[in-house]
């Protein structure tokens, strides 16, 4: 180590990730030094929530790193060395329309997949190139780790848009999966798994699965697992695991068995079984509202508890999160040019030796000072590549959308994917769409 000390803005800073993020930020101090903290977001009431309490862990724990927290592009984003992208464009209210308006037709209706995940995606675009031109203009050298949704459609408007940006599109749900699988096969965690994994954000299947440390070959062991059990793992592993989730981890058994050679990312079950998840779904009561009721409930609960206590003994945040755990993993790799693997999306270029040179994929890829290096990974089966053509031509056509505010390309992107059935339906879920996104989209013409 250098002995250099590292400056971070957090974009998105009163989002429901963050006080966790910053904790794991904390905790890293011997692997990770930092200067100074900061929170960027264009709402400031909700940041101050967060950002007071933080103030006070910060003050507790860490008060050797100058802490601030503003909705000033310019001051933000001077003097940092990495930006953190954690925007939520629309916030949970858009993310409901998402949900309910595709429900409405009897279509899949989420976050980040079909015509919500694309809806999503088309509002991330112009936030994401903004940030990362504010970055250009007062931080030059630094690098932005994006994790803000819909990940693919953002890294392939980056990719056209901005392609010589230092940003990084990354995902934890991998993370998540992988994190699993060690609990299945009765290893620590996700640290101890080596991989092979291809395919698009929210899109993949593991053709690889080992014991980091001995190299034996996991596949056979979480085969036979997860074709009863999916990647559920139940016990005390997954008492503060929310309902939806478990229904979702569990239905991974369903979509292994579309194809026993690979292991399935868990967001698989929207592509394979769109009827089933609408027959399984309250128009009225989706994800966001568990989300309201549950995680938005509890962070914003325990900022004003910090807040009124003036201390942060005792937090929630006290045991780390798998997601903000990875980021730092991610950002160390970086800052320090370790070239450890991880997933990145990025520009295939042969990666995926039989996918189009200019796609978006999801692979591992070496992290270091110099960005990312991503590795081969072979060549992707029949009916995968079929599936990520029909995809990956959604998210371009969503990224054509955006560049030549085209109505076209945006009802082509919802009549081609898979989850909507038929191109009247993608029609009238698109024309529900257009008024409520009009804050957000580009004038669809
Ligand atoms: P959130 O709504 O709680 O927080 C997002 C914040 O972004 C809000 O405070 C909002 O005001 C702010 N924001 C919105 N538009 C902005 C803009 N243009 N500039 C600055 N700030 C802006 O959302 P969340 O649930 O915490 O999720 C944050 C992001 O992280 C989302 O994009 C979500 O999809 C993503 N996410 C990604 C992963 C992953 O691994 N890829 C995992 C979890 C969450
Ligand atoms: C969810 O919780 O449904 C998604 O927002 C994924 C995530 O963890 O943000």
């Amino acid at each position: 180590m250098d002995g250099k000390k590292y400056s971070v803005v957090i974009a998105g800073g009163g989002s429901t990730f963050t006080p966790g993020f910053v904790l794991d930020l904390i905790k890293s101090q011997d692997k990770f030094p930092m200067r100074q903290l900061k929170f960027y977001d264009n709402d400031a009431e909700r940041q101050k929530k967060i950002g007071e309490a933080v103030k006070i862990i910060m003050k507790e724990r860490a008060p050797q790193i100058k802490f601030s927290y503003t909705t000033d592009p310019k001051e933000a984003f001077t003097d940092v060395d990495f930006v953190m992208g954690s925007i939520r464009v629309g916030k949970y209210h858009m993310r409901s329309l998402d949900e309910k308006i595709p429900l409405k037709y009897g279509v899949n209706g989420q976050e980040t997949t079909g015509p919500g995940g694309m809806a999503y995606g088309l509002r991330s675009i112009p936030a994401i190139i903004q940030i990362i031109d504010w970055m250009q203009e007062y931080s030059p050298n630094a690098w932005m780790i994006n994790y803000s949704n819909t990940i693919a459609i953002v890294a392939e408007a980056c990719r056209r848009l901005r392609p010589n940006a230092k940003i990084i599109n990354i995902c934890d749900m991998p993370i998540d999966d992988m994190d699993r699988m060690a609990a299945i096969c009765g290893l620590d965690s996700w640290h101890d798994i080596d991989f092979n994994y291809y395919g698009l954000n929210h899109f993949g299947w593991w053709k690889e699965v080992r014991n980091k440390k001995t190299g034996e070959d996991l596949m056979p062991k979480l085969k036979e697992y997860v074709k009863d059990h999916g990647y559920w793992v139940g016990g005390d592993y997954d008492k503060d695991t929310e309902a939806s989730w478990e229904a979702t981890f569990k239905k991974v058994a369903d979509d292994y068995k579309m194809d026993p050679e690979t292991l399935p990312n868990n967001y698989m079950q929207y592509y394979y079984f769109p009827q089933y998840e609408v027959a399984n779904a309250d128009p009225k009561h989706t994800r966001t509202d568990e989300i309201r009721e549950h995680r938005q409930k509890i962070v914003f609960g325990e900022c004003e508890r910090i807040v009124k206590a003036g201390t942060a003994k005792n937090n929630i945040w006290d045991i780390s999160g798998l997601h903000s755990e990875y980021i730092v993993d991610i950002i160390h790799a970086i800052a320090y040019n370790t070239h450890e693997k991880f997933l990145a999306n990025c520009e295939n270029n042969g990666a995926i030796s039989n996918m189009d040179p200019d796609s978006i994929v999801e692979v591992p890829a070496l992290f270091g000072a110099d960005g990312i290096q991503p590795m081969a990974t072979g060549k992707a089966g029949r009916f995968q590549r079929g599936l990520m053509m029909e995809q990956q031509t959604c998210e371009k056509l969503v990224v054509d959308a955006y560049v030549e505010h085209s109505y076209q390309k945006m009802l082509q992107a919802f009549a081609l994917n898979k989850t909507v059935p038929d191109a009247s339906v993608a029609k009238k879920i698109l024309d529900d769409m257009i008024p409520v996104n009009a804050p957000y989209w580009p004038e669809l013409k």
